[in-house]
């Protein structure tokens, strides 16, 4: 349809027809089973009967199955009066049915084409199954690891988050604005800052500096607008004293005027009606209007816009004019999405399973990023395994399918492959399958209670934890090599999934500590979705590879990296903490007065903690390969540059090693004085290269001006002149190969 013919069609609509264009429900509305789970208030949502007719509804959430999809709409059709499709939204967020490693593993591949074909695979298999708007990419900053939405998170560093939310708002979306087959709707959120909530504790408010929301937290919600995203949720936090979901700065002037997104603003789930809870509005119609005047276009999961928005828009013209807004962008999004023509779009109705899912191929794909993304933050020479070596798997997560993560709503545990399992496919290979014990459960029975409706899914085996214990001992006293395969429960991250004390659960502790008196190679895995606390294991363990959850290959992708079929080179994107007392903790922080002289380390009058490192246990950037890698010098080709100019910074990287391998260098500024103190380091640049055992290659990097910018309250994005830090390394703390060179502006 043409625009025009959009308007004309938003002019046959009545105020209350208008109005449900903007309100989204879930499937039970529609006597759909609701197949996932609600996440909001548990209370019933109190339609007024008398003007809500339940077929003007626009969009619907979480409806994922694709015959639920087709009868919905079909009923649908039937029943509205102007023809217009629904819109189906759902929270695939990092897989339909063949599952990826969650986000914040993802991005320790630093892959970001891989990236974008991992969510071209989940874009494919979404539209096959009839969605049209996937609530994703989330790209929400996170410096604080008792959040447990870490999981869905890009990681603390702005440039990574920047890469992840283009590469997937690409991936998902594809590059046209009508939305090409194959392809679906993507909604970049939180907006904005939902990741840093004060103490880590789940829809806690959020307090930041302008300073540090422009230099750090918004620019990946602007690269998701930049790369077309078609809509923005708010988030549920306050930002500064001001809910986000009614907060003027925040939608009108950034995301409107100075991000110039023109798509659909989409409330978090309940968020509008939380406005009065948060205690910004005194009662619903209040928040109706504050919301409209925010330019959030739907309303998610509650009747504040049903109830209210009515009497809102016949009484004042100014917010029919907002109203009349908001019905055209959802319309549009329709209409870009080619419902009008085919409000079944991608569905097959003669067979709802024929759709690409789970194929070999997007399984590959998932293998290869879960390959990518699995982390070697430990190896005392005992990584690779070798084929002959005696090897006993111990632990929960030996045999646990359920390693796709919280979030991966749409997935099956069934569908994936487990450590055992993926050990047994190498068994061609000459790999004898090693022996098993699971050792304990993945949670003490006795916290299980504490996970709320979600204990349920809590497996609990029927042995006692001692039982299971000494069986463990047993198996693992006959081999040479534990593998021990522990981690946080699936139910311990996620939304709601705040931990004061992000640790392994201490029936885990205890096994490990059992294992560690037998005096054998303890090679530990970690499934987890957050960096868990690991300094009281650390040193009980020869290796360790932080797993995250890797989705539907986990236990193929651990298994060849176990035996060195494939050799780990992802890097962390978000910083391990020693201890909580250190949080939050990240490597762009600001500098002190008084930093920590390495001359004088203990010096009470300095930034530090009496009774902790200021180190991290592990740093951003940080991971380790089966090879080695070695740095040249840095060269830079001047001196000095100007506005317009540019400096190129070389560095020579050689695989000294005796495999191939992949290596990320990772170039870091410092801007040495300026007005508004800068971090002390920053990334701003990174290569993967793939290098043969004995190969070199010399890389360059190009620094422009635009890179030396930054957000400064009262002048806005700036460069000074000055002098720079440069740093070439293998990860942030890596300071051998640097250089200075000089920004000179007239
Ligand atoms: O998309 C999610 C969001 O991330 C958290 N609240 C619920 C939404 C819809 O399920």
């Amino acid at each position: 349809m043409r625009k025009e013919e959009l308007v004309q069609l938003i002019g046959s609509l009545t105020t209350e027809e208008k109005v449900g264009q903007l309100i989204q429900l879930t499937g039970n509305f529609f006597d759909a089973e609701d197949t996932v789970m609600e996440t909001g208030p548990l209370k019933k949502i109190g339609f007024n009967e008398e003007t809500f007719d339940l077929y003007s509804t626009g969009s619907l959430l979480n409806v994922v199955e694709p015959k639920n999809i087709y009868d919905i709409q079909k009923k649908n059709l039937a029943k509205t009066k102007h023809n217009i499709p629904l819109l189906f939204m759902a929270d695939v967020i990092y897989g339909y049915k063949t599952i990826f490693p969650i986000p914040i593993a993802q991005t320790c591949s630093w892959n970001f084409d891989l990236i974008e074909k991992a969510a071209k695979v989940m874009a494919k298999e979404c539209y096959d199954s009839g969605i049209h708007v996937t609530f994703a990419p989330m790209v929400d900053i996170v410096r604080d690891i008792r959040w447990g939405r870490v999981l869905e998170s890009p990681g603390e560093d702005p440039i990574l988050a920047r890469e992840y939310a283009k590469s997937m708002t690409k991936g998902i979306q594809g590059d046209e604005s009508i939305l090409p087959q194959d392809h679906l709707a993507a909604c970049v959120k939180h907006f904005a800052a939902y990741g840093a909530p004060i103490a880590g504790k789940e829809y806690n408010g959020v307090e930041l500096s302008e300073e540090a929301l422009h230099n750090v937290y918004l620019p990946s919600y602007q690269a998701a607008i930049a790369a077309g995203s078609k809509l923005v949720m708010t988030a549920f936090n306050t930002l500064n004293g001001v809910p986000c979901t009614g907060n003027k700065w925040l939608n009108q002037e950034i995301l409107r005027e100075e991000f110039q997104f023109p798509g659909v603003l989409i409330s978090d789930y309940a968020a509008i009606e939380e406005l009065k809870v948060h205690g910004y509005t005194a009662n619903d119609l209040e928040s109706a209007k504050m919301a409209i005047e925010n330019t959030v276009d739907i309303d998610m999961k509650t009747s504040v816009y049903a109830n209210h928005l009515p009497a809102l828009a016949n009484e004042n013209p100014e917010i029919m004019k907002l109203l009349d807004d908001s019905v055209l962008r959802v319309l549009e999004l329709k209409n870009d999405l080619g419902l009008f023509e085919d409000p079944y779009r991608g569905l097959d109705p003669l067979d709802f399973s024929k759709g690409k899912r789970l194929t070999t191929q997007h399984r590959q794909t998932s293998l290869q990023l879960a390959e990518e993304s699995v982390v070697l933050l430990k190896n005392e020479q005992v990584l690779p395994l070798k084929k002959a070596e005696k090897v006993a798997v111990i632990g929960p997560y030996g045999e646990e399918k359920a390693t796709i993560g919280f979030w991966a709503i749409t997935g099956d545990t069934k569908d994936t492959v487990s450590l055992l399992e993926g050990l047994k496919q190498l068994a061609d290979e000459g790999i004898v399958l090693p022996a098993f014990a699971k050792g304990c459960n993945i949670l003490p029975a006795s916290e299980v209670d504490q996970y709320d409706k979600y204990s349920q899914a809590i497996d609990i085996d029927i042995h006692s934890e001692e039982t299971m214990l000494e069986e463990a001992i047993k198996v693992a006293s006959n081999v040479d090599t534990i593998v021990l395969a522990l981690g946080e429960s699936t139910y311990q991250s996620g939304e709601g999934g705040s931990r004061t004390t992000p640790c392994l659960p201490k029936n885990q502790v205890k096994l490990l500590k059992a294992l560690k008196k037998l005096g054998k190679k303890i090679i530990l895995i970690v499934y987890a979705g957050r960096p868990l606390l690991l300094d009281e294991i650390v040193e009980d363990v020869a290796a360790i590879l932080y797993a995250w959850f890797p989705g539907t290959m986990s236990g193929q992708a651990l298994a060849n990296i176990l035996y060195g079929k494939a050799n780990p080179c992802a890097k962390l994107s978000m910083t391990f903490p020693r201890s909580v007392g250190q949080l939050p903790i990240y490597y762009n922080s600001g500098s002190t007065g008084r930093p920590v002289q390495a001359s004088n380390p203990n010096h009470r009058f300095a930034s530090r903690y009496l009774d902790e490192d200021n180190s991290p246990l592990y740093c951003f950037g940080y991971g380790q390969s089966y090879t080695e890698f070695a740095y040249g010098k840095v060269e830079l080709d001047k001196e000095s540059m100007d506005e317009n100019g540019t400096i190129t910074a070389s560095v020579t990287v050689k695989n000294t090693g005796n495999c191939a391998g992949k290596e990320i260098v990772q170039l870091y500024l410092q801007d040495i004085a300026a007005s508004v103190v800068r971090p002390v380091k920053e990334l701003k640049d990174f290569r993967k290269v793939i290098l043969d055992s004995g190969e070199e290659k010399t890389l360059q990097f190009k620094i422009t001006e635009q890179q030396l910018r930054f957000y400064s309250p009262k002048e806005g994005w700036i460069s000074e002149s000055g002098a720079f830090n440069l740093f070439i390394g293998k990860d942030s703390e890596d300071n051998q190969q640097q250089g200075r060179f000089y920004l000179i502006k007239n």
